[in-house]
């Protein structure tokens, strides 16, 4: 999906047809949002009475009449659970000896049940590693030789609150496999960054965000890879109610300002009445300051309806839904084996922003909108005066032809 050669990701200039321009410009309308502009947004670390080692990230995000829960937990594979409300007074209600048994369901709730409007839980199950050495083509799948994948269920984790930064509404899981020399200096990291209004870090590659959404970095650093040219794939699954996979699209801009380059924003998304979305841009970076010279190439497989059982368990999604629901995964692949990657400094990142109701969309620049108001107010009034010319004309021409 996010396959830059083939659909127009590239250093490369890619013009923008006039008819994307035209209808960027219908569409260059004010943020979606789910309808809050600002919310109060609190994280907080909900632990186990008896053990304090289990714990959830729970963060709520309270509107006048909504409210959002991000519930992330590293036991067994990192997932989140994402519970839409329509009431600001929804609240998680976790009971532990059930959330830890093998039998989980029931163990985690958001009440009063009733005002759940949207929920759908995303869990990252398995860290793939290529060998690319003999890979020219960057969009055969897999790209390259596979090695045994990780699986995330078995890293260990740190402890979420030392890492909570409740004035900047983030907090960082940070993992590693404790008897694998691979990540004896090395280890794969969620940094979670909730929102209360709307805006763009300074970080690329900059995703515009919403009060109604949160991001999610994920990162790889210091892991030994297992060969001179390892690329890395990354395994997710959406939990729904709903039995239809999630619908992917890809949307396009010719406004580069944040993103040089990068004409491209991929979506995940997926419920009826409030959907819910990931989105991303198709681009991930080989250095910690993510720039140009360190951009690779993201690839992501269309979502595919899979069993539970064939991937690591998690015990939210198990604890939430049951067994009502159904889950599909995709595959997301990074690096190209030309150009930057892993290897120049082992670090990879890469970036997403999800959240329920309208995506956030980017509206076009000042710079952006300038140069089109040059390059489109001459045509336009030509073509207004034309439009004119075909109302009033006739009628002065038969007026004409009465005088002669
Ligand atoms: C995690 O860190 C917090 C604060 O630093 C501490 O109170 C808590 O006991 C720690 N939990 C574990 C399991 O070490
Ligand atoms: C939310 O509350 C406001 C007033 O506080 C009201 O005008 C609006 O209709 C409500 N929206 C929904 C979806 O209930
Ligand atoms: C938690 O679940 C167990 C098993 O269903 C039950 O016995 C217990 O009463 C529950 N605890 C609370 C606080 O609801
Ligand atoms: C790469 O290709 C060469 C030549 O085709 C072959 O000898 C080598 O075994 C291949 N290496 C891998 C890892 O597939
Ligand atoms: C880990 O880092 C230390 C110090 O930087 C180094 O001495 C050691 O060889 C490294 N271990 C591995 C497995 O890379
Ligand atoms: C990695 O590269 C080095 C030097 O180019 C070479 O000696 C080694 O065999 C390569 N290792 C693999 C696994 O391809
Ligand atoms: C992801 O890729 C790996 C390795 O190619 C494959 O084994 C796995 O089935 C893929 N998962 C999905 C959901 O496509």
């Amino acid at each position: 999906m996010c396959d830059w050669e083939a659909r127009g990701w590239g250093w490369g200039l890619h013009a923008p047809s006039p008819w994307l321009i035209l209808s960027l410009l219908l569409s260059a309308m004010p943020l979606g949002l789910l309808g809050e502009e600002t919310r109060q947004v609190s994280l907080e670390v909900v632990q186990d009475g008896m053990d304090p080692k289990q714990n959830l990230l729970h963060i709520r995000a309270v509107g006048t009449n909504s409210t959002l829960h991000y519930i992330w937990s590293t036991l067994g594979p990192p997932a989140v659970l994402v519970v839409a409300t329509n009431t600001s007074t929804s609240l998680l209600s976790v009971n532990w000896s059930l959330l830890l048994s093998p039998e989980p369901e029931g163990g985690l709730m958001v009440l009063p049940q009733n005002s759940i409007r949207f929920s759908s839980a995303i869990i990252f199950t398995r860290l793939f590693e290529f060998d690319g050495t003999n890979t020219s083509d960057t969009s055969t799948d897999p790209p390259g030789k596979p090695y045994p994948p990780y699986s995330l269920a078995e890293f260990s984790w740190n402890n979420i609150s030392d890492s909570l930064d409740v004035a900047n509404l983030s907090a960082m899981f940070q993992g590693c496999l404790t008897n694998d020399s691979a990540f004896a200096n090395g280890s794969l990291i969620f940094r979670v960054q909730a929102f209360s209004k709307s805006g763009r870090p300074l970080q690329p590659p900059r995703l515009l965000h919403t009060a109604d959404t949160s991001q999610l970095e994920v990162s790889l650093v210091g892991a030994k890879p297992r060969g001179n040219r390892s690329l890395f794939g990354l395994e997710m699954a959406i939990v729904s109610k709903s039995p239809d996979c999630p619908a992917m699209r890809e949307q396009h801009s010719i406004d580069d300002e944040y993103n040089p380059a990068i004409f491209q924003m991929d979506q995940l998304f997926w419920g009826s009445l409030l959907p819910g979305f990931i989105q991303w841009r198709p681009v991930a970076f080989s250095q910690k300051r993510g720039s140009r010279d360190s951009a690779l190439p993201c690839r992501a497989s269309h979502p595919y309806p899979t069993m539970a059982y064939l991937l690591p368990q998690s015990p939210i999604s198990r604890a939430f839904f049951g067994s009502q629901s159904s889950m599909c995964a995709l595959n997301l692949t990074f690096g190209a084996a030309t150009g930057p990657g892993y290897w120049d400094q082992y670090y990879l990142s890469w970036s997403m922003i999800l959240g329920v109701g309208t995506p956030p969309m980017d509206t076009f620049s000042p710079l952006v909108l300038g140069i089109m108001a040059v390059a489109l107010g001459a045509p336009t009034l030509m073509l207004l005066a034309g439009g004119l010319f075909l109302m009033l004309g006739p009628k002065q021409y038969s007026e004409y032809q009465a005088i002669n």
